[in-house]
């Protein structure tokens, strides 16, 4: 007897001694970001990568309404690792002086973004292939990038060579390991840094990895002479029979859109099946990333870390081949270019989740400091943390700011018949506001055109004049009203600003929604706020150009003076087309 009692006393006092000492110091959770290179979400590329749909998409929650807000790489990627909108950044495009590596330098970003926060705290960091366009084999020491334990950076003008990549291994003077494919090059670092970093047993981790797939392969010197990616050897002639989806909104028989994409003519059968292929090739440049997947979960799971571990997989912004006449390409705000991929898996988030719950870039950054338990005192977050354990209460925002300066983009050889690939003034507001009972995408171009789609039109017949929210028809201009006056607020939003902007309008009431913004009441305030325009076309965010930039909040509406320009919708021309979204 008096054995057995001294074992149990001698158990539970050191059961007592374990849990203090996890109270003590928790185990911080480790994080994985993948992070692709214009991987679509409206092309079926997710369906295609089986490892990501068994250890992602089947063990965690997808994020179905995520969204990016400056369709291309450079502020895209900025925004991910500083939380903050590109007119925040300044870094508007991807090359100076509008954006690329020296911009993110100069305008302080090296000093102040994720990586370089969770070091700080504690965490190991790690990143692997593509960081920022214009990061290249003359400035990648001009300064270093700072922030990462190891790193193994894609330099150009070499990015986007998948066999002649040219890579600076934790600052060291840049190598091409030509004839090594540029995804596996990725995945090799990935277990290096996973060598590196488990063996740690004191501080988490953080691990980028940044393939380059699928983005178009790009030639040296060659600026915009875009092709298909290419395709590690084991891979090459996958998924023969794909097809690109021909949702109403593929090459449709009518124009789309405004300024430019309005004036695209119809894609002819071999522009057609030239654009199946190039989508097939993507796919295929997907294998390789699915088996990093495979590969990274497999070894987390000897070690025994996968269980304190969050894996996220993203990418930058989407892209489109097809839709509206467009040749492939992204810098759109159509659903194809905006919507991306975002799906978590890690310690509890619900498995095999689907969340329509809209959010953006912005928010990943507060999410990820928030899971690390990091708090910092400089931070300027255009978003807020998402809600990844499906637990929050309240209800989330309905909109997402996109926001776009510069050209667009034409990356096939179709696109570049008849001179440079290039479309100018493709500088343009968006806004995307998504609830469950309606769904808007509204833009402000440039050219001072304006676009409305209804993303919940499924099947409804929509008079051009009215359109349907919560069971009711609303006349579009009061509509359009609303959706001008939120985009007033988000196009120079800061911080709570961007994150709450109804509040902006209505400091004293209680606004939250587009639903409740209709109300009657307001009616008269709506079309006698100032409203989003442009005075000219520029490549970047030339404040000047962009019309006026204060706006009238609902309690100062008697300070109107007569002068103030009464904004008549009928004489806007407002374009909506019903059939564009059906796909959705
Ligand atoms: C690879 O890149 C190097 C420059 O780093 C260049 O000199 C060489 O021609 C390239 N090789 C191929 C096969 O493209
Ligand atoms: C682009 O915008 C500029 C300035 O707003 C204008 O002068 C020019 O005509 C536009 N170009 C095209 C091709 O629309
Ligand atoms: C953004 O950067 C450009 C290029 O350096 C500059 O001309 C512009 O004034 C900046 N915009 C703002 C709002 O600071
Ligand atoms: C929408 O689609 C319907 C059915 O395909 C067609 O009859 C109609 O003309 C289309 N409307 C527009 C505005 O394109």
């Amino acid at each position: 007897m008096v054995p057995s009692l001294t074992r149990t006393i001698f158990a539970s006092s050191w059961l007592l001694f374990t849990i203090a000492r996890a109270d003590a110091a928790p185990s911080r959770p480790n994080i994985i970001f993948i992070l692709t290179d214009d991987q679509d979400n409206h092309m079926g590329s997710l369906d295609y990568m089986p490892s990501l749909q068994k250890h992602l998409i089947h063990q965690g929650t997808t994020f179905e309404r995520h969204y990016c807000s400056t369709a291309i790489c450079c502020p895209s990627r900025v925004t991910l690792w500083t939380g903050q909108l590109a007119h925040n950044t300044n870094v508007t495009n991807v090359n100076p002086p509008w954006g690329g590596y020296p911009k993110f330098v100069q305008n302080g970003y090296n000093d102040h973004h994720l990586a370089l926060w969770l070091q700080q705290s504690g965490y190991n960091t790690y990143y692997v292939g593509k960081l920022f366009n214009s990061h290249t084999i003359h400035n990648y020491d001009s300064p270093p990038v700072s922030g990462y334990t190891q790193s193994n950076f894609f330099l150009d003008p070499f990015t986007y060579q998948y066999y002649n990549v040219s890579t600076t291994r934790n600052g060291a003077p840049p190598t091409n390991p030509v004839g090594k494919y540029s995804t596996d090059i990725v995945a090799e670092s990935a277990q290096e840094f996973l060598q590196h970093a488990l063996q740690d047993e004191t501080s988490p981790f953080f691990i980028t990895l940044a393939p380059i797939a699928p983005h178009a392969l790009v030639g040296e010197g060659s600026v915009g002479a875009f092709d298909p990616p290419q395709v590690a050897q084991r891979h090459q002639g996958l998924f023969p029979e794909y097809k690109i989806p021909r949702t109403p909104n593929f090459n449709p028989d009518s124009p789309s859109g405004v300024d430019w994409v309005s004036k695209l003519p119809k894609l002819d059968d071999e522009v057609v099946d030239y654009n199946d292929e190039y989508q097939r090739l993507r796919l295929r440049s997907l294998q390789a990333v699915d088996e990093i997947i495979e590969a990274v979960v497999a070894r987390l799971d000897q070690a025994r870390a996968l269980e304190n571990t969050f894996i996220f997989y993203t990418s930058d912004n989407g892209y489109h081949i097809g839709q509206h006449r467009l040749h492939p390409g992204k810098t759109c705000g159509f659903e194809t270019d905006i919507n991306v991929p975002l799906i978590v898996r890690g310690p509890g988030v619900p498995t095999q989740r689907i969340t329509r719950v809209p959010s953006s870039h912005t928010d990943l950054a507060p999410t990820i400091l928030q899971i690390a338990g990091v708090e910092i005192d400089d931070k300027k977050f255009d978003g807020s943390p998402i809600d990844i354990y499906g637990t929050a209460t309240a209800a989330r925002s309905e909109h997402v700011a996109v926001e776009f300066w510069g050209y667009g983009l034409a990356e096939s050889i179709f696109g570049r018949k008849n001179g440079p690939p290039v479309y100018p003034n493709n500088t343009y507001k968006g806004l995307r506001i998504e609830a469950e009972e309606y769904g808007f995408y509204y833009s402000v171009w440039c050219s001072n055109e304006r676009e409305l789609y209804d993303m919940k039109a499924r099947r409804i017949h929509l008079v051009d004049t009215t359109v349907i929210i919560n069971g009711d028809n609303w006349p579009l201009g009061k509509v359009v009203d609303r959706l001008d006056a939120l985009m007033m607020v988000l196009k120079s939003c800061k911080q709570q600003t961007c994150i709450q902007p109804w509040k902006s309008l209505h400091p004293s009431a209680n606004v939250q929604s587009l639903s409740d913004a209709l109300s009657a009441v307001y009616d008269e305030f709506y079309r006698e706020q100032l409203k989003v325009s442009f005075t000219s076309c520029e490549s970047g965010y030339i404040l000047e150009s962009e019309g006026p930039q204060a706006f009238h909040a609902y309690e100062d509406v008697k300070h109107y003076s007569p002068d103030d320009e009464i904004y008549d919708p009928l004489k806007q021309q407002v374009l909506v087309n019903p059939n564009w979204s059906l796909w959705e």
